[in-house]
């Protein structure tokens, strides 16, 4: 049965090779001082940071900026993002960029008016800490996305690397006012995205589909939302990797991307999670790329996992993956289900064991340490399993 929700989503969304035409009307809205957020060297180099910087004078605005946010953004990152937009009283920022740039941008927008150490900061708002309160000031984002992946231009999920603490974990946020005001999604703009950073996003398109797919045995139109989302970027995957200028698909992955973590397929549902968990402590660990950090536990992880919920393995098998039901037993087709994801991701270039990542033995027990368990899915883990889990995965 669907469980109850209450569900708001409040970013307008201009979609298409025309959707950066969508920037005056946007800022418009807004007062006149703006906080520019983007990462490393793509926005400049693909011309689209000279586009947003005219846009912006055009219409008169004040700007400020903070370059440099990597791939995982760090709390000392999210930090100096709140201090340039305490300090310039921003009426917005403009978040330019993919999950990193824009979830820097969310937990900062919301941390600037808090008052608090960093650890204080950490501990109150971080995972499963507060939200921030309806009386505090939270500065409006929007975004530009440039990498289809974490859906991030449409949720509140915010995920930030401790340094200290060697945590990668999610801030809570607001249920409305963490989540972009707007976002343009303009395909053309992942044109220029390496193949490793395309398929990586592309898989973590799928995983949000997965941990969400992955709980429940009830009859629920949030699983058929959920198959839907997960046949087209499968689809759309393969046709970009044949062809990377192959605006269909492009436009495909990218709408993909929103649907698949803006909550709406998710909904009513347990969920599982438990797969970005471990794969966020890879990555806090070692700076791994996001994706790959899934692809390279997936084998792994869903053999553990796979006992518990073989009704719904074989579902997967026959609604995502066409394999025939006919002759087969649940626990054939499940097994079916997931060879083909496996073939899948080693066709498409993801990386399948966590040694390629940077992964050492010697680390094996501080990753499962750092990784929050959790009571969801079919098979809630232990971190003894997590250690298992990476083993099986070197
Ligand atoms: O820094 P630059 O030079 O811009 O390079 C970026 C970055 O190195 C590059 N890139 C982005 N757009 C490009 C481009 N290169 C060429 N052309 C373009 N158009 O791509 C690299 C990766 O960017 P990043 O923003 O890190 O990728 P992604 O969107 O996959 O974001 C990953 C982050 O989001 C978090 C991940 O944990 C990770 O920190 N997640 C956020 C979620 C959310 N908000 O709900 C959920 C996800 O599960 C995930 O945890
Ligand atoms: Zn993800």
């Amino acid at each position: 049965m669907l469980g109850d929700f209450t569900l708001t989503l409040p970013t307008r969304v201009h979609f298409g090779s025309h959707a950066l035409d969508a920037l005056p009307e946007e800022l418009a809205r807004y007062g006149s001082r703006v906080l520019l957020t983007y990462g490393g060297k793509s926005a400049k180099a693909t011309g689209l940071y000279d586009r947003v910087i005219a846009a912006l004078a055009d219409a008169g605005k004040e700007i400020w900026e903070v370059s440099g946010i990597t791939a995982n953004p760090t709390f000392t990152k999210v930090l100096e993002v709140a201090h340039a937009i305490r300090e310039h009283d921003v009426d917005l920022v403009i978040a330019v960029g993919g999950g990193s740039v824009i979830d820097c941008s969310k937990d900062a927008s919301a941390l600037a008016w808090q008052e608090g150490t960093p650890e204080e900061l950490w501990a109150r708002f971080y995972y499963d800490g507060e939200q921030v309160a309806p009386e505090d000031r939270v500065t409006p984002v929007g975004c530009i996305l440039t990498i289809p992946a974490t859906g991030s231009e449409m949720n509140r999920g915010g995920v930030t690397t401790n340094e200290e603490t060697r945590e990668k974990l999610e801030m809570v946020g607001d249920e409305v006012r963490t989540i972009p005001e707007f976002a343009l999604l303009d395909p053309t703009l992942t044109y220029t995205l390496p193949r490793y950073q395309m398929v990586s996003g592309c898989y973590d398109i799928l995983c949000h589909c997965m941990e969400q797919y992955f709980s429940g045995d009830d009859d629920c139109v949030s699983d058929y939302l959920a198959e839907g989302v997960m046949r087209a970027i499968i689809s759309a995957t393969n046709a970009a990797v044949a062809d990377p200028m192959d605006y269909e698909a492009r436009s495909n992955i990218m709408w993909c991307a929103t649907w698949g973590l803006n909550g709406v397929i998710g909904i009513g549902k347990d969920q599982d999670w438990q797969l970005h968990d471990l794969g966020q402590s890879i990555s806090a660990f070692t700076g791994a790329t996001h994706g790959m950090t899934l692809s390279a536990l997936t084998k792994a992880y869903y053999r553990h996992v796979l006992p518990a919920g073989m009704h719904r393995f074989a579902r997967f098998a026959t609604a995502v993956w066409g394999i025939p039901a006919e002759g087969k037993t649940d626990e054939e087709l499940a097994a079916a289900g997931l060879d083909a994801l496996d073939a899948w991701l080693r066709g498409i270039g993801c990386v399948m064991n966590i040694t390629e990542l940077g992964v050492t033995e010697d680390m094996i027990e501080g990753i499962a340490a750092v990784t929050p368990l959790e009571e969801s899915g079919y098979h809630p883990f232990t971190t003894e399993e997590f250690v298992e889990v990476l083993r099986e995965s070197l």
